[in-house]
């Protein structure tokens, strides 16, 4: 039997719990020091399955990436090995791609197997491509593979077709090492991309206005070593206040910057949770039952679509019906049929789920299908009547270290059975 957590439901959670560093910031993090032969000192990367693919990748492509004593991780790419990001490692993790500006702008070519879809949805890379032509890289696709070879990159103007986090942190690394200026159109305003960019600066790069929808990289011919520390991780925060929201309970989380969570703490509070800020710590007291609300995703700093499960599996308590629509993804209602199983009453027609809400879920046992999906399962779970069962939990791991022994340090009663 695979490992799955196994959930009795209906405790309220109380108490307080650290957040780990950002996934989405520490993945790109990683990918920078591709960029320069100096070594790069991450300061607290979190424990997760993503992050070791992206090692894994790393190290392939010539990086020696070592955990220090002082607790960070050092990578240091002094010679590039062949500068090629295999199908097997892509089409686990399509964060992968990250690989592709920096190893353009590092060597002048980069082989890249094209993501494939993924539970989510298709999610090509049509515009990291479009953009590294922009900057003078010649793109042919062939057998799967994106090739990109430039001698030198040169800065162009650049307005992405839609906003792309991934993308916009692509381009931004390429056109750190390119000759002249880039300005990003359009640019992914998400917090992932600024951290990026304070990285870069301190590695000698020239940037300004990221956080913003126009960003202008100002090329250096080479940049150097630093030391870093990866923002707290906005999503894995509004995952555990959800925790607290759903099972009527009172959680505080530290460590987080209240300003990358604003639209989620909006919303908790729409649903009924009283929401306190104070310093880097968020407390969120829960509802006896939630208030119904209307959901929908946007880029940041609207509401994100890596909450949008976990918001899901509140509105399904709440007392009245709800709406909730995606507008990033075009398939990210696979937690839908789940929390059906366990007494949700939920119809997705298209980008639209129209959430009735009932009294209370029964415990079943459910399959995870991708990582904030099985984040929605575990906190129906929590909520739930009985004893719940989320298989595939490799999925919950990718994105969240030690989510079950968080919560357990809150009172729940989870447990990993292998
Ligand atoms: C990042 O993915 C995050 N991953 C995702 O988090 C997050 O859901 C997403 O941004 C949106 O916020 C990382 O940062 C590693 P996009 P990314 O490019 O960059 C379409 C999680 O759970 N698109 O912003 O891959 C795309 O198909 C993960 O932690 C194109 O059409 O997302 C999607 O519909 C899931 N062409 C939309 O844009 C492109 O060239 C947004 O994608 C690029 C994207």
């Amino acid at each position: 039997m695979p490992t799955r957590l196994v959930i009795e439901g209906g405790v309220p959670l109380r108490g307080a719990v650290a957040v780990s560093a950002a996934k989405n910031a520490a993945l790109p993090a990683l990918t920078a020091a591709l960029l320069t032969v100096e070594p790069v000192a991450l300061d607290n990367v979190p424990l997760l399955a993503d992050v070791a693919t992206i090692r894994s990748l790393l190290e392939r492509l010539g990086a020696r990436i070592t955990d220090e004593p002082d607790g960070s991780t050092r990578v240091q790419v002094a010679v590039l090995g062949s500068p090629e990001a295999p199908y097997a490692l892509v089409s686990t993790m399509r964060a992968s791609v990250l690989v592709l500006g920096p190893l353009v702008a590092r060597a002048g070519v980069a082989r890249v197997a094209l993501p494939g879809g993924c539970a989510i949805g298709v999610r090509p890379i049509d515009q990291h491509l479009k953009g590294l032509q922009k900057l003078g890289a010649d793109i042919t696709i062939t057998n799967g593979y994106v090739e990109a070879r430039a001698s030198r990159l040169k800065g162009a103007r650049i307005t992405t077709d839609l906003v792309t986090v991934t993308g916009t942190e692509n381009l931004m690394m390429a056109a750190a090492l390119a000759e002249g200026t880039t300005v990003l159109e359009n640019a992914a305003r998400e917090p992932e991309v600024a951290d990026l960019a304070r990285l870069l600066v301190g590695m000698g790069a020239r940037i300004e206005g990221a956080g913003t929808e126009r960003i202008e990289i100002e090329g250096v011919s080479e940049l150097g070593g630093t030391r870093h520390r990866v923002i707290p991780d906005r999503i894995e925060a509004g995952t555990l206040l959800a925790a607290g929201a759903i099972t009527g309970g009172d959680v505080t989380v530290t460590g987080v910057r209240p300003r990358h969570l604003t639209a989620t703490l909006a919303k908790l509070e729409e649903c009924g949770a009283s929401i306190t800020v104070e310093g880097d710590h968020v407390r969120c007291q829960g509802p006896a039952r939630p208030q119904p609300a209307h959901v929908i995703t946007s880029p940041f700093p609207g509401f994100p679509t890596d909450m949008q499960a976990q918001i899901m599996a509140l509105l399904g308590l709440a007392d009245g019906l709800s709406t909730i629509t995606e507008t990033i993804f075009e398939n990210r209602f696979m937690h839908v049929a789940e929390l059906c199983r366990m007494g949700a009453r939920i119809e997705a027609d298209g980008s639209t789920a129209v959430v009735r809400g009932v009294p209370g879920y029964q415990g079943a046992q459910v399959m995870a299908t991708d990582l904030r999906a099985s984040a929605s399962l575990v906190l129906a779970g929590l909520a739930a009547r009985g004893t719940t069962e989320v298989a595939r939990v490799y999925h919950l791991d990718r994105g969240y270290e030690r989510l079950e022994s968080k919560l357990q340090s809150l009172g729940a009663l989870i447990r990993r059975v292998r």
